[in-house]
């Protein structure tokens, strides 16, 4: 096969045109692409070891990301190996220059904006330097917000450790249903929803003397509400120190929401990154990630490598086919070091992606996009970017919230891409084509604040004693249909009456640090007898999804062994955390007045009051399939589902998951007399009658009477 050439395709070279994308869509289910990750501008050596035949693919080299350094070669091993010693490598970051002048600036400025490049040392060093200028004298905090658990904890841990003090004490974390802080905790790293919560016991926040608002870039919905609320609270405390943190984006918004607050900006360090894109999109692209590492590690210098997934599920299976094929390579191939990052990653894990490679060997790190700008990993060289990213909607019409795998957008690219320039120059591979970055990706993420439900938040406001949310000072304010929706939705659920005041009721409700059907099924659960078994619905179903674990092919090696099900399928890790929130539950269960009680095998109580949570979220069994009750829209059973095949007639479901389709995820068979009974005011006897009883397929009619 003769050898092709490589394109270089200018980014200013401008739209390739319609023809040139059919010819693209044409491609995309080509079987054959050939892998060419090469440089064609630098001349590097043509890489011809083909893994395995038909899985390659080919990138175009196209742009550059400029950067503030000389290109170098990546560090080798050894050089990576040597161990500063810690405080040598605090010093080595590049905010540390600026140590005084920060701090100065902070003295000088109630407010202060502080934007620098990911891994300059903002969210490790920035408290410590309060800490040690004395900011925390007389008891007084300092709280960081991380906008993701995971960052929360980890950066936590590695501030004990540069400080040489035991987590939870000096430094602590604080996040939802973990709390490792303690009296003497002055440096608390916490999600941003815990700072929002800590305004419910402490609305002044009297007990910080610096919050400092990190990853304020995210634009996270409790980020935004922060804002709002700090820049009130600053307003009646002179004395307190606000610190806005973001990436190099978005910085001057910041400032002009903070009355032209002034922005001190961290000089970056960033070597040059070649972008590369692929020829042709693929049409699979954890498949094509998969391939892509492959020819990465085989074909290119030393240096480890930073895949973007969307989330956990798709981040074991890429891990998984990725430790497979290596195990099939074996020696052909020097050892690769597969590791996963995702938020219910357990600590220890996690502490593996900060381990130095050992020689010789090369680490891939596969992430969410925790790792755009939360995490900074060290050695990475390479970044995998098949520009996807889970995201949340939300259609205030039907009031349908769901979570689909969206392109990120460019902003989000090009931060991936910076990650490969910290250490030295790098290379980025875009899994999509450069017609793609230009023409099909938005400029910038969509604050979450406009495209979520607002039950939680509303409901937090109201419980602040902030009544008129229209006026709120938001950054960008949400769709005014949403918030007139999330009002509906808790004056349905009892949280609040007809003037749109807090109830009794909806206290109790804020008291729970769950979303509002979820502490409202709790409250039910008083009614019928049987917290005790709510308490473990509740708290299942807040770590969900990672109950399970599917190694798809691993069943089928053990000759499907029930032992090894028994073993295995169940993550303990899981259920470890599920034991915990349930205990957390448990404990507030006194404030809300519920009492301990078991509905001693009686599972119609625990249905009823799990209806009388979720009576928002039913469906009912049509002739076309299944239906929502209120917005007739048309949703599905999610296969995994153990109702999947019996097709009960009336659902009510704990989430919505679009996918490929509308998937309805934990859903439980109801009967629809039980919603006249929990929501007598949201239903009427009318709209749950069935017009097609009569006229359902015998099929089903069958399987009922089966049921009994
Ligand atoms: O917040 P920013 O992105 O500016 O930087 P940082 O998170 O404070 O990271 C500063 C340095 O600490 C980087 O070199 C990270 O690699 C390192 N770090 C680490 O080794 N382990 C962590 N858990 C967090 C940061
Ligand atoms: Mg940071």
């Amino acid at each position: 096969q003769p050898a092709r050439a490589v394109d270089l395709v200018e980014e200013e070279s401008g739209a390739p045109g319609e023809e040139q994308r059919r010819w693209e869509e044409a491609r995309l289910g080509a079987a054959s692409l050939k892998f060419g990750a090469r440089d064609a501008a630098s001349q590097e050596p043509k890489y011809q070891l083909v893994l395995e035949e038909e899985e390659t693919i080919e990138f175009v080299r196209a742009t550059q990301l400029q950067g503030d350094e000389e290109p170098s070669a990546p560090p080798t091993s050894t050089q990576a190996q040597q161990k500063e010693s810690i405080q040598a490598v605090r010093r080595s970051l590049p905010v540390f220059p600026f140590r005084e002048e920060l701090l100065a600036a902070i003295a000088n400025h109630q407010v202060l904006i502080i934007e620098g490049e990911t891994g300059s040392g903002k969210t490790t060093q920035i408290p410590q330097y309060l800490f040690e200028e004395g900011y925390t004298n007389k008891g007084m905090k300092i709280a960081c917000t991380q906008p993701r658990r995971v960052a929360a904890m980890s950066v936590a841990a590695r501030v004990a450790r540069e400080m040489g003090v035991k987590l939870g004490n000096e430094v602590g974390y604080s996040i939802r249903f973990e709390d490792c802080t303690s009296e003497r905790t002055v440096l608390r790293y916490m999600t941003d929803g815990m700072l929002l919560r800590e305004f419910l016991s402490e609305p002044d926040l009297a007990s910080y003397s610096v919050v400092m608002v990190d990853e304020a870039h995210e634009r996270t919905l409790h980020t935004d509400i922060l804002f709002g609320l700090i820049k009130d609270v600053a307003r009646f405390r002179p004395e307190l120190k606000v610190l806005v943190a973001s990436a190099t984006m978005d910085t001057a918004r910041f400032s002009t929401f903070f009355d032209d607050a002034p922005v001190f900006r961290i000089p970056g360090r960033r070597f040059p990154v070649d972008i590369f894109y692929t020829k042709a999109p693929e049409a699979d692209y954890l498949e094509a990630c998969v391939v892509s590492v492959l020819q990465i590690h085989v074909t290119q210098p030393p240096g480890d490598i930073l895949v973007f997934l969307t989330g956990q599920e798709e981040i074991e299976a890429a891990c998984e086919m990725l430790q497979d094929r290596c195990r099939r390579l074996g020696s052909k191939i020097r050892e690769l070091l597969v590791l996963p990052i995702y938020a219910n990653l357990p600590s220890d894990m996690q502490a593996r992606i900060f381990q130095p490679t050992p020689p010789g060997a090369r680490k891939v790190v596969v992430a969410t996009n925790i790792a755009e700008t939360s995490l900074t990993i060290e050695g990475i060289i390479y970044v995998l970017d098949p520009g996807f990213c889970k995201q949340k909607s939300y259609n205030p019409r039907t009031g349908m919230e769901s979570l689909t795998v969206t392109p990120c957008s460019k902003a989000s690219a090009n931060q991936r891409a910076g990650r490969a320039g910290r250490v030295a120059a790098g290379k980025c591979f875009r899994l999509y084509t450069a017609w793609a970055y230009q023409h099909e990706l938005e400029e910038t993420t969509v604050p979450e604040i406009q495209r979520t439900s607002l039950g939680n938040v509303v409901l937090l406001l109201k419980s602040l004693g902030i009544h008129d949310l229209m006026h709120f000072d938001f950054l960008d304010p949400p769709p005014y249909e949403t918030l007139l929706l999330a009002l509906e939705q808790l004056y349905a659920l009892g949280a609040l009456n007809h003037l749109g005041e807090l109830t009794t009721s909806g206290r109790k409700m804020a008291e729970l640090p769950v979303d509002p059907m979820l502490s409202k099924m709790i409250l039910a659960s008083e009614k019928y007898s049987c917290s005790e078994e709510i308490l473990t619905v509740a708290a299942m179903l807040s770590v969900n999804n990672s109950i399970f674990y599917r190694p798809k092919d691993k069943w089928a090696e053990s000759g499907y062994s029930s032992q090894w099900c028994y073993e295995n399928f169940v993550q303990f890790r899981s259920m470890r955390r599920a034991r915990d929130v349930r205990e957390q539950l448990e404990g507030l269960l006194e404030r809300v007045e519920v009492g301990l009680s078991s509905c001693q095998g009686d599972y119609i109580r625990v249905r009823k009051a799990i209806t009388a949570g979720y009576f928002y979220h039913t469906a009912r069994l049509t002739r076309s399939g299944y239906r929502t009750v209120k917005q007739q829209q048309t949703v599905f059973i999610h296969p995994n589902s153990s109702l999947f095949e019996q097709q009960p007639r009336w659902l009510l479901y704990h989430e919505l998951v679009l996918t490929t389709k509308e998937f309805m995820r934990q859903v439980l068979e109801i009967e629809s007399s039980w919603l006249l009974e929990v929501a007598p005011h949201y239903y009427k006897a009318k709209e749950l009658e069935d017009p097609h009883a009569k006229k359902m397929p015998k099929k089903i009619g069958k399987t009922r009477e089966e049921l009994g």
